[in-house]
């Protein structure tokens, strides 16, 4: 998607739309900053007053509990406030109100950066094209399109664990085809050096293009596609997006053929770590001995989040 550049003539962040194109320097530099904000990101830690009198905007059009909640809290341990804004109380949308006349009104309110979830693909372009320049969007998860908060933070997590995404063997597991998650990651893991991206899918949940999109290789097959990966990252089935029908025969038929369980990570490298961006679905899309155990980043995942968003906010703060 394009149309509103997030980097400005300087080089700076001034929206996070999406991952693509945001190159491994200021990737790298989004973590530098997360790693500063690790410490004062822990429950307890004194607010910091570097976003004092800033005001940040969480309007979501779609249920979250992880992404909403995180963002409110990097604000707070900033010291901005926090406007929550979800579909219930987001009453402008029943009154027939435009996301562009919506967005202005909460802008003209002195909103100085807009966390934006919304079910349309494009929503959080559109959104920066449509607000004042000196307000930031970050992009919250839009459709099927990008979530690069959450991207960033699987990256993160990885390198904090592992020490390095080069040369790794990633593998995406479950619903790709209705997952903004496994859009931000293949971008992610490939702009850090992953040696190979594979996406695993059941025919009828795998997009076509991927190797041309994202450099991924599609499989099918679970083993073929586990087989010497160093990460697995899970994803649940959207049935949300799947409009009354389910792309597999039932759930368990699913688990049987695409479940991750210790058995199944046989075939994957010895130590490979295993991601989920949540709401897991436990005997779904894993196995939940396998989601509680320490190869499991499913926590230190959520942890992290706090983090990655504070630099985020950091950075984009006018
Ligand atoms: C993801 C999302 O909303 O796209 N969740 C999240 O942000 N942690 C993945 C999902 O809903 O399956």
């Amino acid at each position: 998607m394009s149309g509103v550049a997030q980097i400005d003539s300087r080089g700076r962040l001034c929206h996070l739309l999406s991952l693509e194109g945001l190159g491994a320097d200021l990737i790298r530099e989004i973590f530098a900053r997360a790693d500063e904000f690790a410490a004062a990101a822990k429950p307890g830690a004194a607010a910091s007053s570097l976003l004092s009198r800033r005001l940040v905007l969480n309007l979501f059009f779609e249920t979250s509990t992880r992404t909403r909640s995180a963002f409110e809290i990097a604000a707070k341990r900033l010291g901005a406030d926090v406007v929550n804004l979800d579909s219930a109380s987001a009453s402008a949308r029943n009154k027939g109100e435009t996301l562009a006349d919506t967005a202005r009104t909460l802008a003209a309110m002195g909103g100085d950066i807009m966390v934006l979830r919304h079910y349309q693909s494009g929503a959080a372009h559109f959104l920066a094209a449509h607000t004042p320049p000196h307000l930031a969007v970050i992009n919250g998860g839009d459709g099927c399109n990008a979530h690069p908060t959450q991207g960033l933070l699987d990256a993160y997590t990885v390198i904090r664990r592992r020490g390095a995404i080069d040369g790794a063997v990633v593998a995406i597991v479950g619903d790709i085809l209705h997952s903004r998650v496994a859009r931000s990651d293949m971008q992610i893991f490939r702009a850090l050096g992953a040696d190979e991206i594979r996406a695993i899918a059941p025919r009828t949940l795998l997009p076509a293009g991927l190797e041309e999109a994202f450099g991924a290789k599609a499989f099918c097959n679970l083993d073929d596609g586990l087989r010497g990966a160093d990460i697995v990252i899970v994803l649940r089935m959207q049935r949300e997006r799947m409009a009354g029908a389910f792309f597999y025969p039932g759930e368990a038929a699913y688990f049987r053929d695409y479940g991750i369980t210790a058995a199944r990570l046989q075939s994957a490298a010895k130590d490979a770590l295993v991601l989920h961006p949540g709401p897991i679905n436990r005997g779904v899309e894993i196995a939940g001995d396998l989601a509680d155990s320490s190869r499991a980043l499913v926590l230190e995942q959520v942890t992290n989040g706090v983090a990655v968003r504070m630099a985020l906010l950091a950075m984009l703060a006018p």
